[in-house]
Protein backbone atom coordinates (compact mmCIF):
# COMPACT_ATOMS: atom_id res chain seq x y z
CA UNK A 1 0.00 0.00 0.00
CA UNK A 2 1.72 2.99 -1.35
CA UNK A 3 1.36 6.08 1.46
CA UNK A 4 -0.46 9.29 1.12
CA UNK A 5 2.98 11.01 1.81
CA UNK A 6 4.33 8.60 -1.19
CA UNK A 7 1.89 9.03 -3.62
CA UNK A 8 2.34 12.93 -3.12
CA UNK A 9 6.20 13.01 -3.42
CA UNK A 10 4.89 10.89 -6.86
CA UNK A 11 2.92 13.23 -7.68
CA UNK A 12 4.63 16.36 -7.54
CA UNK A 13 8.23 15.20 -9.01
CA UNK A 14 6.38 14.02 -11.82
CA UNK A 15 4.23 17.00 -12.35
CA UNK A 16 7.20 19.79 -11.52
CA UNK A 17 9.98 17.88 -13.31
CA UNK A 18 7.77 18.70 -16.32
CA UNK A 19 9.05 23.16 -15.95
CA UNK A 20 13.26 21.69 -15.66
CA UNK A 21 14.69 21.41 -19.51
CA UNK A 22 16.75 18.84 -20.38
CA UNK A 23 20.04 21.82 -21.35
CA UNK A 24 19.06 22.53 -17.36
CA UNK A 25 20.29 19.54 -16.12
CA UNK A 26 23.90 17.67 -16.78
CA UNK A 27 24.05 15.17 -19.49
CA UNK A 28 25.04 12.33 -17.94
CA UNK A 29 25.24 12.87 -14.22
CA UNK A 30 22.14 11.86 -12.36
CA UNK A 31 20.89 14.74 -10.63
CA UNK A 32 17.86 15.53 -8.03
CA UNK A 33 14.58 14.33 -10.45
CA UNK A 34 13.05 17.71 -8.52
CA UNK A 35 14.67 19.70 -5.62
CA UNK A 36 17.16 18.29 -3.64
CA UNK A 37 19.56 15.46 -3.49
CA UNK A 38 22.51 14.43 -1.35
CA UNK A 39 23.78 10.97 -0.77
CA UNK A 40 23.77 7.88 -3.02
CA UNK A 41 21.87 4.91 -1.27
CA UNK A 42 20.73 1.39 -2.51
CA UNK A 43 23.19 1.70 -5.47
CA UNK A 44 23.06 -1.67 -6.72
CA UNK A 45 22.68 -4.12 -10.30
CA UNK A 46 18.99 -5.62 -9.85
CA UNK A 47 16.90 -7.67 -12.56
CA UNK A 48 19.01 -6.59 -15.23
CA UNK A 49 19.48 -2.46 -14.34
CA UNK A 50 21.60 -0.50 -12.56
CA UNK A 51 19.25 1.13 -9.52
CA UNK A 52 20.16 4.47 -8.13
CA UNK A 53 18.22 5.13 -4.77
CA UNK A 54 19.46 8.50 -3.19
CA UNK A 55 18.61 10.91 -0.81
CA UNK A 56 15.71 13.82 -1.69
CA UNK A 57 13.61 16.28 -0.55
CA UNK A 58 11.72 16.76 -3.99
CA UNK A 59 10.22 19.97 -2.86
CA UNK A 60 12.11 22.38 -2.20
CA UNK A 61 16.10 22.83 -3.38
CA UNK A 62 17.07 22.35 -0.10
CA UNK A 63 17.53 19.03 2.63
CA UNK A 64 14.18 18.62 3.82
CA UNK A 65 12.51 15.30 5.79
CA UNK A 66 14.06 12.52 3.41
CA UNK A 67 12.95 10.23 1.20
CA UNK A 68 14.33 7.59 -1.40
CA UNK A 69 14.49 9.18 -4.79
CA UNK A 70 15.25 6.33 -7.47
CA UNK A 71 16.32 5.96 -11.45
CA UNK A 72 18.22 2.90 -13.45
CA UNK A 73 20.17 2.85 -16.03
CA UNK A 74 21.93 0.49 -18.21
CA UNK A 75 24.88 2.16 -19.00
CA UNK A 76 25.78 4.18 -15.64
CA UNK A 77 25.30 7.74 -17.64
CA UNK A 78 22.31 7.42 -19.00
CA UNK A 79 19.62 7.41 -16.26
CA UNK A 80 15.59 6.88 -16.28
CA UNK A 81 13.76 8.49 -13.37
CA UNK A 82 11.44 6.03 -11.74
CA UNK A 83 8.81 6.88 -8.93
CA UNK A 84 9.96 7.83 -5.38
CA UNK A 85 10.83 4.50 -3.49
CA UNK A 86 10.76 5.75 0.43
CA UNK A 87 8.99 8.62 2.32
CA UNK A 88 9.24 9.08 5.71
CA UNK A 89 5.51 8.11 6.60
CA UNK A 90 6.27 5.32 9.37
CA UNK A 91 6.28 6.39 13.09
CA UNK A 92 9.38 5.07 13.18
CA UNK A 93 10.95 6.98 10.27
CA UNK A 94 8.67 9.82 10.43
CA UNK A 95 11.69 12.53 10.50
CA UNK A 96 13.76 10.83 7.50
CA UNK A 97 14.56 8.39 5.81
CA UNK A 98 18.12 8.50 5.73
CA UNK A 99 20.74 6.70 3.50
CA UNK A 100 20.79 2.60 3.04
CA UNK A 101 21.56 -0.01 0.58
CA UNK A 102 20.05 -2.41 -1.50
CA UNK A 103 20.16 -6.45 -2.03
CA UNK A 104 18.44 -9.11 -4.23
CA UNK A 105 16.79 -11.52 -2.49
CA UNK A 106 16.89 -15.44 -3.24
CA UNK A 107 12.81 -15.18 -4.07
CA UNK A 108 14.19 -12.07 -6.48
CA UNK A 109 12.57 -9.41 -4.59
CA UNK A 110 14.58 -6.39 -3.49
CA UNK A 111 15.37 -5.22 -0.18
CA UNK A 112 16.30 -2.23 0.81
CA UNK A 113 17.56 -1.08 4.18
CA UNK A 114 17.93 1.69 5.06
CA UNK A 115 18.29 4.77 8.06
CA UNK A 116 14.74 5.65 10.42
CA UNK A 117 14.60 8.69 12.09
CA UNK A 118 12.35 10.33 14.47
CA UNK A 119 13.49 13.59 16.75
CA UNK A 120 12.78 12.79 20.63
CA UNK A 121 12.97 15.45 22.87
CA UNK A 122 15.86 14.91 25.68
CA UNK A 123 15.82 15.90 29.23
CA UNK A 124 18.14 18.93 28.95
CA UNK A 125 14.75 19.60 26.17
CA UNK A 126 17.11 19.45 23.01
CA UNK A 127 15.55 17.76 20.54
CA UNK A 128 17.58 14.61 18.78
CA UNK A 129 17.55 12.18 16.32
CA UNK A 130 17.37 8.66 17.25
CA UNK A 131 18.46 6.63 14.37
CA UNK A 132 17.81 2.86 13.72
CA UNK A 133 17.65 0.51 10.93
CA UNK A 134 14.86 -0.31 8.99
CA UNK A 135 14.20 -2.58 5.63
CA UNK A 136 11.65 -2.61 3.02
CA UNK A 137 10.96 -4.72 0.52
CA UNK A 138 9.80 -4.51 -3.36
CA UNK A 139 10.00 -5.89 -7.17
CA UNK A 140 12.63 -2.57 -8.64
CA UNK A 141 9.84 0.33 -8.37
CA UNK A 142 7.57 -0.15 -5.16
CA UNK A 143 8.73 -1.09 -1.65
CA UNK A 144 6.60 -1.96 1.12
CA UNK A 145 8.25 -1.73 4.65
CA UNK A 146 8.60 -4.15 7.31
CA UNK A 147 6.07 -4.74 9.72
CA UNK A 148 8.76 -5.75 11.91
CA UNK A 149 10.31 -2.69 11.62
CA UNK A 150 12.89 -1.29 12.78
CA UNK A 151 15.15 -4.03 12.56
CA UNK A 152 17.90 -2.54 14.29
CA UNK A 153 17.62 -0.41 17.09
CA UNK A 154 19.44 1.19 20.11
CA UNK A 155 18.97 -2.29 21.90
CA UNK A 156 21.66 -4.02 19.23
CA UNK A 157 24.26 -1.50 20.19
CA UNK A 158 27.58 -2.36 21.67
CA UNK A 159 28.27 -0.48 25.03
CA UNK A 160 29.00 3.44 25.12
CA UNK A 161 27.41 3.75 21.38
CA UNK A 162 25.39 6.68 20.58
CA UNK A 163 22.22 6.09 19.74
CA UNK A 164 21.88 9.93 17.98
CA UNK A 165 24.52 8.63 15.19
CA UNK A 166 23.50 5.20 13.81
CA UNK A 167 23.35 5.59 10.27
CA UNK A 168 24.01 4.57 6.92
CA UNK A 169 23.85 0.60 6.93
CA UNK A 170 25.78 -0.68 3.50
CA UNK A 171 24.48 -4.51 3.23
CA UNK A 172 25.47 -7.24 1.19
CA UNK A 173 25.18 -11.24 1.27
CA UNK A 174 27.89 -13.47 1.80
CA UNK A 175 29.28 -16.69 -0.32
CA UNK A 176 26.98 -18.82 2.76
CA UNK A 177 23.73 -17.07 1.90
CA UNK A 178 23.75 -15.00 5.30
CA UNK A 179 23.81 -11.53 5.40
CA UNK A 180 26.14 -8.77 6.58
CA UNK A 181 26.02 -4.83 7.33
CA UNK A 182 28.04 -2.15 7.98
CA UNK A 183 26.66 1.09 9.95
CA UNK A 184 28.53 3.95 11.02
CA UNK A 185 28.06 4.98 14.64
CA UNK A 186 29.97 6.87 17.11
CA UNK A 187 30.95 6.90 21.08
CA UNK A 188 29.01 9.66 23.00
CA UNK A 189 32.43 11.57 22.51
CA UNK A 190 31.58 11.74 19.16
CA UNK A 191 34.38 9.78 17.88
CA UNK A 192 33.32 7.42 14.93
CA UNK A 193 33.49 3.64 14.26
CA UNK A 194 31.62 1.51 12.07
CA UNK A 195 29.91 -1.51 13.52
CA UNK A 196 29.22 -5.00 11.70
CA UNK A 197 26.13 -6.98 11.68
CA UNK A 198 24.75 -10.26 10.39
CA UNK A 199 21.48 -12.35 9.49
CA UNK A 200 20.62 -15.36 8.12
CA UNK A 201 17.62 -13.48 5.87
CA UNK A 202 17.94 -10.22 5.65
CA UNK A 203 15.64 -8.99 8.23
CA UNK A 204 16.86 -10.52 11.82
CA UNK A 205 19.68 -8.86 12.75
CA UNK A 206 22.44 -9.72 15.13
CA UNK A 207 25.23 -7.23 16.50
CA UNK A 208 28.69 -8.97 15.32
CA UNK A 209 31.91 -6.73 16.24
CA UNK A 210 33.42 -3.07 15.70
CA UNK A 211 34.99 -3.25 12.61
CA UNK A 212 37.00 -0.38 13.31
CA UNK A 213 37.58 2.73 15.11
CA UNK A 214 38.51 6.00 14.69
CA UNK A 215 40.61 6.64 17.96
CA UNK A 216 39.99 10.52 17.21
CA UNK A 217 42.07 10.36 14.01
CA UNK A 218 39.86 10.92 11.19
CA UNK A 219 37.07 13.53 11.67
CA UNK A 220 34.46 13.00 14.24
CA UNK A 221 31.43 11.16 13.47
CA UNK A 222 32.31 8.49 10.55
CA UNK A 223 29.28 8.48 7.67
CA UNK A 224 28.33 6.46 4.86
CA UNK A 225 30.49 2.97 5.02
CA UNK A 226 31.80 0.84 2.18
CA UNK A 227 33.44 -2.04 2.70
CA UNK A 228 34.71 -5.12 0.14
CA UNK A 229 37.32 -7.07 -1.52
CA UNK A 230 39.53 -5.63 -4.44
CA UNK A 231 42.42 -6.67 -5.44
CA UNK A 232 43.96 -8.46 -2.82
CA UNK A 233 42.56 -5.93 -0.32
CA UNK A 234 39.50 -5.35 1.76
CA UNK A 235 38.65 -1.49 1.58
CA UNK A 236 36.73 0.46 3.71
CA UNK A 237 34.93 3.83 2.41
CA UNK A 238 34.17 6.01 5.17
CA UNK A 239 32.87 9.87 5.02
CA UNK A 240 34.43 11.37 8.44
CA UNK A 241 32.63 14.62 9.35
CA UNK A 242 34.48 17.64 10.84
CA UNK A 243 37.85 16.93 9.64
CA UNK A 244 40.97 18.37 10.32
CA UNK A 245 43.60 18.76 7.20
CA UNK A 246 46.58 16.82 7.41
CA UNK A 247 49.63 18.38 4.99
CA UNK A 248 47.76 17.37 1.71
CA UNK A 249 45.83 14.85 2.90
CA UNK A 250 42.22 15.69 3.73
CA UNK A 251 40.56 18.81 4.55
CA UNK A 252 38.56 20.72 6.55
CA UNK A 253 34.79 19.70 7.29
CA UNK A 254 33.12 16.69 5.89
CA UNK A 255 35.69 14.61 4.03
CA UNK A 256 36.52 11.12 2.19
CA UNK A 257 38.62 8.27 3.59
CA UNK A 258 40.07 5.19 2.50
CA UNK A 259 41.39 2.67 4.45
CA UNK A 260 42.93 -0.34 2.87
CA UNK A 261 43.95 -3.12 4.71
CA UNK A 262 43.03 -6.88 5.82
CA UNK A 263 39.74 -8.47 7.32
CA UNK A 264 39.63 -10.96 10.11
CA UNK A 265 36.77 -12.45 9.31
CA UNK A 266 36.71 -14.78 12.56
CA UNK A 267 36.95 -11.64 14.63
CA UNK A 268 34.91 -9.40 12.66
CA UNK A 269 37.91 -6.77 12.38
CA UNK A 270 39.68 -4.58 9.63
CA UNK A 271 43.59 -4.26 10.11
CA UNK A 272 44.03 -0.98 8.41
CA UNK A 273 47.79 -0.68 6.23
CA UNK A 274 47.11 2.77 4.63
CA UNK A 275 44.73 5.52 4.62
CA UNK A 276 44.24 8.40 1.99
CA UNK A 277 41.54 10.84 1.07
CA UNK A 278 39.07 9.31 -1.75
CA UNK A 279 39.08 12.93 -3.56
CA UNK A 280 40.95 15.37 -3.41
CA UNK A 281 38.47 18.41 -5.04
CA UNK A 282 35.83 20.04 -3.30
CA UNK A 283 32.42 18.52 -3.78
CA UNK A 284 32.88 14.80 -3.27
CA UNK A 285 31.29 13.06 -0.23
CA UNK A 286 29.14 9.84 1.05
CA UNK A 287 30.50 7.18 -2.17
CA UNK A 288 28.69 3.94 -2.48
CA UNK A 289 30.08 1.04 -4.61
CA UNK A 290 27.73 -1.36 -6.77
CA UNK A 291 29.86 -4.99 -7.88
CA UNK A 292 29.00 -5.15 -11.93
CA UNK A 293 28.01 -8.09 -13.45
CA UNK A 294 31.56 -8.48 -14.92
CA UNK A 295 33.47 -8.33 -11.91
CA UNK A 296 34.39 -4.25 -11.64
CA UNK A 297 33.66 -2.41 -8.23
CA UNK A 298 32.20 1.26 -9.50
CA UNK A 299 31.68 3.60 -7.10
CA UNK A 300 29.57 7.16 -7.23
CA UNK A 301 29.47 9.45 -4.57
CA UNK A 302 27.55 12.70 -4.27
CA UNK A 303 29.22 15.30 -6.29
CA UNK A 304 28.70 18.19 -3.33
CA UNK A 305 29.46 18.42 0.05
CA UNK A 306 27.70 20.27 3.15
CA UNK A 307 29.91 23.01 2.98
CA UNK A 308 29.85 24.32 0.10
CA UNK A 309 25.72 23.89 -0.89
CA UNK A 310 25.15 27.37 -0.77
CA UNK A 311 27.03 27.33 -4.58
CA UNK A 312 23.52 27.29 -5.75
CA UNK A 313 21.26 29.32 -5.38
CA UNK A 314 17.93 28.42 -3.22
CA UNK A 315 15.57 28.88 -6.56
CA UNK A 316 17.20 26.79 -8.89
CA UNK A 317 14.82 23.98 -9.72
CA UNK A 318 17.36 21.05 -8.34
CA UNK A 319 20.10 20.80 -6.36
CA UNK A 320 22.54 17.85 -5.83
CA UNK A 321 24.58 15.83 -8.80
CA UNK A 322 26.03 12.49 -8.71
CA UNK A 323 29.57 11.92 -9.57
CA UNK A 324 30.39 10.08 -12.51
CA UNK A 325 30.47 6.47 -11.83
CA UNK A 326 34.45 5.47 -11.51
CA UNK A 327 35.92 2.19 -11.73
CA UNK A 328 38.05 0.79 -8.71
CA UNK A 329 41.57 -0.75 -8.40
CA UNK A 330 44.85 -0.76 -5.98
CA UNK A 331 47.94 -0.45 -7.12
CA UNK A 332 51.03 0.27 -5.21
CA UNK A 333 49.13 0.21 -1.89
CA UNK A 334 46.68 3.20 -3.68
CA UNK A 335 42.84 3.51 -4.55
CA UNK A 336 43.14 3.90 -8.48
CA UNK A 337 39.94 5.49 -10.01
CA UNK A 338 39.18 5.67 -13.65
CA UNK A 339 35.60 6.87 -15.31
CA UNK A 340 33.72 4.26 -16.11
CA UNK A 341 34.64 2.29 -19.37
CA UNK A 342 30.92 2.98 -20.81
CA UNK A 343 31.86 6.68 -21.04
CA UNK A 344 34.14 5.88 -23.85
CA UNK A 345 30.79 5.27 -25.95
CA UNK A 346 29.84 8.88 -25.68
CA UNK A 347 32.88 10.47 -27.09
CA UNK A 348 32.89 12.12 -30.76
CA UNK A 349 34.18 15.01 -32.72
CA UNK A 350 37.95 13.14 -31.68
CA UNK A 351 40.47 16.14 -32.04
CA UNK A 352 44.47 15.68 -31.21
CA UNK A 353 47.16 18.22 -30.99
CA UNK A 354 50.90 16.81 -30.76
CA UNK A 355 53.85 18.05 -29.07
CA UNK A 356 51.76 21.53 -28.83
CA UNK A 357 54.20 23.96 -27.15
CA UNK A 358 52.97 26.23 -24.80
CA UNK A 359 54.65 29.63 -23.01
CA UNK A 360 52.10 32.52 -22.57
CA UNK A 361 48.45 31.62 -23.48
CA UNK A 362 47.25 29.36 -25.97
CA UNK A 363 44.16 28.39 -28.14
CA UNK A 364 43.37 25.46 -30.01
CA UNK A 365 41.45 24.65 -32.80
CA UNK A 366 38.58 22.48 -32.11
CA UNK A 367 39.18 22.67 -28.19
CA UNK A 368 35.82 24.01 -26.18
CA UNK A 369 32.69 22.74 -25.28
CA UNK A 370 31.25 22.01 -21.95
CA UNK A 371 30.45 18.13 -22.35
CA UNK A 372 33.89 17.23 -22.69
CA UNK A 373 36.36 14.37 -22.16
CA UNK A 374 39.96 16.08 -22.67
CA UNK A 375 43.34 14.22 -21.78
CA UNK A 376 46.40 16.62 -21.70
CA UNK A 377 49.94 14.97 -21.21
CA UNK A 378 52.87 17.29 -19.84
CA UNK A 379 56.35 17.37 -20.68
CA UNK A 380 59.26 20.07 -19.71
CA UNK A 381 59.47 22.18 -22.82
CA UNK A 382 62.84 23.19 -22.36
CA UNK A 383 65.42 20.27 -20.98
CA UNK A 384 67.33 22.82 -19.69
CA UNK A 385 64.87 24.97 -17.08
CA UNK A 386 62.01 23.26 -15.35
CA UNK A 387 58.31 25.48 -15.88
CA UNK A 388 57.08 27.29 -13.31
CA UNK A 389 53.56 26.76 -13.45
CA UNK A 390 50.86 25.38 -16.27
CA UNK A 391 47.14 26.20 -16.15
CA UNK A 392 44.44 24.84 -18.20
CA UNK A 393 41.14 27.40 -18.12
CA UNK A 394 37.50 25.61 -19.20
CA UNK A 395 34.16 26.81 -19.01
CA UNK A 396 35.72 29.92 -19.84
CA UNK A 397 34.54 33.54 -21.33
CA UNK A 398 35.76 37.30 -20.99
CA UNK A 399 34.18 36.76 -17.57
CA UNK A 400 34.21 33.64 -16.11
CA UNK A 401 36.72 30.66 -16.01
CA UNK A 402 37.45 27.77 -13.78
CA UNK A 403 41.01 26.15 -13.92
CA UNK A 404 43.48 23.84 -13.08
CA UNK A 405 46.99 24.63 -12.51
CA UNK A 406 50.17 22.87 -11.70
CA UNK A 407 53.55 24.42 -10.35
CA UNK A 408 55.90 21.19 -10.92
CA UNK A 409 58.73 22.52 -8.78
CA UNK A 410 56.27 21.95 -5.77
CA UNK A 411 53.77 18.95 -7.55
CA UNK A 412 50.92 20.67 -6.86
CA UNK A 413 47.57 21.20 -8.48
CA UNK A 414 45.11 23.33 -7.74
CA UNK A 415 41.77 23.60 -9.15
CA UNK A 416 40.00 27.03 -8.72
CA UNK A 417 36.23 28.12 -9.17
CA UNK A 418 36.76 31.42 -8.01
CA UNK A 419 35.85 32.83 -11.19
CA UNK A 420 33.23 30.48 -11.93
CA UNK A 421 30.29 33.09 -11.05
CA UNK A 422 29.83 31.93 -7.66
CA UNK A 423 28.38 34.80 -5.32
CA UNK A 424 29.21 33.06 -1.99
CA UNK A 425 32.75 33.07 0.41
CA UNK A 426 33.15 29.70 0.25
CA UNK A 427 35.83 27.31 -0.73
CA UNK A 428 36.55 27.93 -4.06
CA UNK A 429 40.01 26.59 -4.36
CA UNK A 430 41.92 23.07 -3.44
CA UNK A 431 45.11 22.32 -3.80
CA UNK A 432 46.53 18.20 -4.37
CA UNK A 433 50.20 17.26 -4.10
CA UNK A 434 50.59 14.20 -7.07
CA UNK A 435 53.60 12.50 -8.71
CA UNK A 436 55.68 14.25 -11.31
CA UNK A 437 59.08 13.80 -12.35
CA UNK A 438 60.42 16.47 -14.26
CA UNK A 439 57.52 18.35 -14.86
CA UNK A 440 55.39 15.53 -16.36
CA UNK A 441 52.06 14.98 -15.71
CA UNK A 442 48.55 13.40 -17.40
CA UNK A 443 45.43 14.91 -16.71
CA UNK A 444 42.18 13.74 -17.88
CA UNK A 445 39.33 16.07 -17.62
CA UNK A 446 35.37 15.40 -17.60
CA UNK A 447 33.26 18.33 -17.60
CA UNK A 448 29.23 18.13 -17.93
CA UNK A 449 27.80 21.28 -18.28
CA UNK A 450 28.01 21.91 -14.36
CA UNK A 451 31.02 19.81 -12.79
CA UNK A 452 34.60 19.30 -13.51
CA UNK A 453 36.18 15.60 -12.42
CA UNK A 454 39.93 15.53 -12.93
CA UNK A 455 42.01 11.77 -13.40
CA UNK A 456 45.39 12.25 -12.61
CA UNK A 457 48.18 10.43 -13.76
CA UNK A 458 45.44 7.47 -14.85
CA UNK A 459 43.82 7.73 -11.74
CA UNK A 460 45.96 8.39 -8.75
CA UNK A 461 44.35 11.18 -7.35
CA UNK A 462 40.60 13.07 -9.05
CA UNK A 463 40.04 15.94 -7.85
CA UNK A 464 35.96 16.90 -8.18
CA UNK A 465 34.30 20.35 -8.27
CA UNK A 466 31.04 21.26 -9.57
CA UNK A 467 30.20 25.23 -10.72
CA UNK A 468 26.93 26.68 -12.35
CA UNK A 469 28.87 29.19 -14.74
CA UNK A 470 26.52 30.04 -17.61
CA UNK A 471 26.66 27.50 -20.73
CA UNK A 472 27.79 30.19 -23.12
CA UNK A 473 31.00 29.96 -21.39
CA UNK A 474 32.65 27.24 -23.35
CA UNK A 475 36.56 28.47 -23.65
CA UNK A 476 38.92 26.36 -23.19
CA UNK A 477 42.67 27.80 -23.22
CA UNK A 478 46.61 26.76 -21.78
CA UNK A 479 48.54 29.01 -20.12
CA UNK A 480 52.26 28.18 -19.26
CA UNK A 481 55.08 30.32 -17.16
CA UNK A 482 57.99 28.88 -18.84
CA UNK A 483 57.93 26.28 -21.32
CA UNK A 484 55.87 22.94 -21.68
CA UNK A 485 55.39 20.34 -24.25
CA UNK A 486 51.75 19.40 -24.31
CA UNK A 487 49.53 16.54 -26.18
CA UNK A 488 45.82 16.76 -26.45
CA UNK A 489 43.38 14.55 -27.37
CA UNK A 490 40.03 15.63 -26.73
CA UNK A 491 36.25 14.41 -27.09
CA UNK A 492 32.74 15.85 -27.20
CA UNK A 493 30.47 13.92 -25.32
CA UNK A 494 27.36 13.39 -26.46
C1 LIG B 1 25.57 12.02 4.76
C2 LIG B 1 24.32 12.01 5.61
C3 LIG B 1 24.06 10.61 6.12
C4 LIG B 1 22.59 10.63 6.38
C5 LIG B 1 22.07 11.50 5.26
C6 LIG B 1 20.88 12.33 5.61
O1 LIG B 1 25.61 13.01 3.79
O2 LIG B 1 24.46 12.93 6.65
O3 LIG B 1 24.84 10.25 7.22
O4 LIG B 1 22.04 9.36 6.36
O5 LIG B 1 23.14 12.34 4.88
O6 LIG B 1 20.34 12.94 4.49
Amino acid sequence: MTSQTLREARKYEETVEKNIAGEERPDFHLCARTGWMNDPNGFSYYNGMYHMFYQYYPYESKWGPMHWGHAVSRDLLHWEYLPAALAPDEAYDRDGCFSGSAVALPDGRQLLMYTSVVKERQENEALRDIQTQSVAVGDGIDYEKYAKNPVLDGNDLPEGASRFDFRDPKIWQNADGTYSCIVGNCLMDGDGRILLFTSSDGFQWQFRSILVSNNHRFGRMWECPDFFFLDGKWVLLTSPQDMLPQGFEYHNGNGTLCLIGAFDEAAGTFQEERDQAIDYGIDFYAPQTVLTPDGRRVMIGWMQNWDTCSLRAPDAPWMGQMSLPRELSIKDGRLYQTPVRELEALRCNRTVHEKVPVSGTVRLNGIKGRRVDMELTLRAGDPQALYQKFAVRFAQNDQYQTSLSFRPRESILKVDRKFSGSRRAIIHQRRCLVDSADGSLKLRIILDRFSVEVFVNDGAHVLTATMYTEQSADGISFFADGAVEMDVVKYDLM
